[in-house]
């Protein structure tokens, strides 16, 4: 049998370096597991819904992309630059197949929409901004329970013509192989502009809700969304 020094020779490895390298001791054993992730991802989804928040498995209905897209926001789940004025906003929901009825880990949210003044960051053709210049817009990833959340600001509402306005909306882009990108919006319950808006769908309006953190209260909406397959 080989002497230590003899071995680490035979491997290459100076004195020096063995008075420190990184050899287990005889004997040694596996440092154990608290739990493989597959345990982690079945009892999570046993403390979710297995449906959707409005209980139905049909497509989530499209709308219209609008005219403020852009490619390339940053993945991030703050869409708004930090201490943005408006009315504090988070939400949330989760992404499912329509076939599986499942939720769908990975999918991508592109979300987008205006400021508190009703306004979007490339409105305004004398002043576009660069490509890293992402305000009011971000890109996400479903978890492994097809969750997403941001934070935002409750957007401003703006008018398309001289009497026209469009009630407050988040623009949604959602996409996970397999299955139809979706181009979508978010509308609020109890906008007094709904319902003369020409673009929404009833199925679209979600329930606004109200929390409480750190003495700030905020506006909370679900919205979940069916993806349908191709
Ligand atoms: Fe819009």
């Amino acid at each position: 049998m080989k002497s230590r020094r003899k071995f680490l020779k035979a491997a290459g490895v100076s004195a020096a370096v063995a008075g420190s390298a990184p050899f287990l001791p005889v004997g040694a054993i596996a440092t154990e597991t608290s739990g493989k992730v597959d345990d982690f991802v079945r009892k999570l989804m046993a403390t979710l819904p297995k449906q959707p928040a409005n209980g139905s498995w049909g497509a989530t209905e499209d709308n219209i992309l609008g005219p403020f897209y852009r490619k390339g926001a940053m993945f991030r789940a703050k869409v708004t630059p930090p201490m943005e004025p408006g009315r504090l906003l988070v939400v949330n929901g989760r992404v499912w197949g329509d076939d599986t009825r499942k939720p769908l880990s990975m999918a991508i949210l592109d979300v987008w929409q205006a400021d508190d003044n009703g306004v979007y960051d490339n409105q305004n053709p004398k002043k576009q901004p660069g490509l890293t210049e992402m305000t009011n817009r971000a890109r996400m990833v479903a978890d492994e329970a097809g969750r997403y959340e941001f934070e935002s600001i409750h957007p401003g509402r703006y008018m398309i013509n001289d009497t026209t306005w469009r009630p407050e909306h988040i623009h949604f882009m959602v996409s996970h192989p397999g299955y139809q990108t979706l181009v979508t919006q978010l509308y609020f319950e109890g906008d007094p502009h709904n319902a003369g808006d020409d673009f929404i769908k009833q199925s679209l309006i979600m329930k606004v809700n109200q929390a409480t953190t750190h003495g700030t209260t905020y506006d909370t909406v679900t919205f979940d969304i069916v993806l349908a397959k191709k």
